[in-house]
């Protein structure tokens, strides 16, 4: 399969950044938007404005932009920094949007109709505010090119959050407008899941309840929330990664086949798998769902303080560091199929994987000889250490008939000797390329939120489980699966070498 070559916009192109001195603009958005001119992928000209409360002139805002891309080439620079440009002001006011537009207006008069993309990574209560201001001044729509908006999660707090923030987008802008960015639809690993099940006949044949006993999510940081305690305490492991990543990726790992690679189907596909996710309203939630808080351990050899040792938590907090959950999906496909979850913040390793255990199938031939109780696995491994994993059995050299569990794997590093697109290079290219393939729909937003909402619910209601920093989480995450029979599959050696 050959993949179209990433394009450059022929049209000049505004990209308007709300909040470019925050941490992801940081840590990732001006280094993808870098990354893209020094590869000449973005349009040209191009104009970068961007805009926070911080007072800042032009050429502080370019030595500033300059400190965090690190450029190794002078001309590069040179001609990237000729595009910067700042508009000081609290994205709340209407009239840091009109300022952004007189710039704009001023800018555009020395050139031609070119294109417009509003990126909001501010704080998420600026984004109702922002939208309204957008509308009042006109920049969400223009006469001259397109309009676009790429906005960053959390799309929401909660089911009417979510529907407020739709229908205030809505009001603003066309479907069509509106790119929602969830980066791990842009990880490379993620993509893969879709060629991986869909370009290997033999795989997707396999692929439903009839041959999968279960799938299993493993998404463990040992990072804690240092620096991060307002902003975490508010928000719960639950929120952070579940109701977006999480369920995006076990969407694209689960959903049925695409029509066609036209983005519209293959969003269509991911939303109509996470439509079907079973609710959870009227279960009994300890069989579905456990939280846990971490107290003090060990990561890497370190002595770490607990969740509620850090200055700024409430003592008394409730807010869950990591959860576990088990979810099921209402198709003919995946009928009786679970899906387990889990994801936590100091847990032992730094792990993103998904696991498809397949049933154990009776067998006669070698019934009589013990192996052990593994079953066929096969595992993807998104970070780190990229790679697939299919764990087979073989006959162990020697006399006699013994069988031996083996890895079979496929590690990016060993065939591709190249980096990886970023996700936030990917997401940028595409959103400004019109390509919505990788960006979630309003839909898909609203059914995550659906099963979240009970979670959440159930989290307002119970105590989380203490679990030590540096380990696999609070012993319920291990009766959740165990109460079913099945065990939650440790992040091995045997993926690619980690
Ligand atoms: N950080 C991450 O790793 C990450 C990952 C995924 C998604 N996100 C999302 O991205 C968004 C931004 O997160 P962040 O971590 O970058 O936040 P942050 O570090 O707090 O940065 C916020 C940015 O917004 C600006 N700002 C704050 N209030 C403003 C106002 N009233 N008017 C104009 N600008 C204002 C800040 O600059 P001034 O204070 O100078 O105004 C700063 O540039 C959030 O929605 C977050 O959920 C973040």
């Amino acid at each position: 399969m050959s993949t179209p070559p990433l394009k450059k916009l022929t049209e000049p192109l505004t990209l308007f950044l709300i909040g470019v001195t925050g941490d992801l603009a940081k840590k990732k958005i001006l280094k993808a938007i870098y990354k893209l001119h020094e590869k000449q992928l973005l349009a040209s000209p191009f104009t970068l404005i961007g805009n926070a409360r911080s007072p800042l002139s032009r050429e502080e805002f370019q030595a500033y932009v300059k400190e965090i891309v690190r450029p190794s080439d002078d001309g590069t620079w040179t001609s990237f920094a000729k595009s910067l440009q700042y508009v000081a002001g609290n994205a709340a006011d209407e009239a840091t949007f009109a300022k952004i537009k007189a710039l704009h207006q001023k800018l555009q008069k020395q050139r031609t109709c070119g294109n417009h993309m509003w990126y909001i990574a501010t704080l998420p209560q600026l984004y109702l505010p922002i939208i309204q201001n957008l509308k009042q001044c006109q920049l969400h729509n223009s006469s001259c090119g397109w309009t676009k908006l790429l906005i960053e999660k959390p799309f929401g707090t909660d089911l009417a959050s979510a529907q407020k923030l739709n229908q205030e987008l809505s009001e603003a802008f066309s479907e069509d407008q509106i790119y929602r960015i969830d980066h791990f639809l842009g990880k490379e690993t993620v993509q893969n899941l879709v060629a991986f099940r869909f370009a290997n006949g033999m795989f997707e044949e396999l692929w439903s309840n009839k041959h999968i006993d279960h799938v299993q999510v493993t998404h463990s940081e040992s990072l804690g929330v240092a620096g991060r305690e307002q902003f975490y305490d508010a928000t719960g492991a639950t929120r952070d990664v579940v109701q977006n990543h999480l369920l995006q990726m076990i969407a694209v790992c689960l959903m049925e086949e695409p029509a066609s690679l036209n983005p519209d189907d293959i969003r269509k596909s991911r939303s109509a798998l996470l439509k079907s996710l079973t609710g959870l309203s009227g279960k009994n939630m300890a069989d579905h769902v456990r939280f846990g808080q971490f107290t003090a351990g060990v990561i890497d050899g370190q002595k770490v303080p607990g969740y509620l040792e850090h200055e700024g938590i409430p003592a008394e907090s409730n807010t869950e560091t990591a959860v576990a959950l088990k979810l099921g999906i209402d198709s003919p496909r995946w009928a009786g199929v679970p899906i387990y979850v889990r994801t936590g913040k100091r847990l032992a390793r730094d792990v993103l994987e998904l696991s498809v255990q397949f049933k154990d199938k009776p067998n006669r031939m070698f019934s009589s000889i013990k192996y052990g109780p593994d079953p066929n696995i096969l595992t993807f491994r998104f970070q780190p250490n990229e790679g697939i994993v299919l764990r087979l059995f073989v006959k162990k050299p020697g006399h006699g008939i013994e069988l031996d569990m083996v890895p079979m794997e496929f590690c990016y590093r060993n065939t591709y000797q190249m980096d990886f697109i970023e996700a936030y290079e990917r997401l940028i290219h595409d959103a400004s390329n019109s390509d919505a393939t990788l960006f979630p729909g309003h839909e898909s937003i609203e059914s995550s939120w659906r099963i979240i909402d009970d979670v959440l619910d159930y989290q307002r209601r119970v105590k989380p489980d203490p679990y030590p920093a540096g380990s696999w989480g609070p012993e319920s995450f291990t009766k959740l699966i165990e109460q079913d029979g099945r065990e939650w599959i440790e992040p091995s050696i045997d993926v690619c070498s980690v």
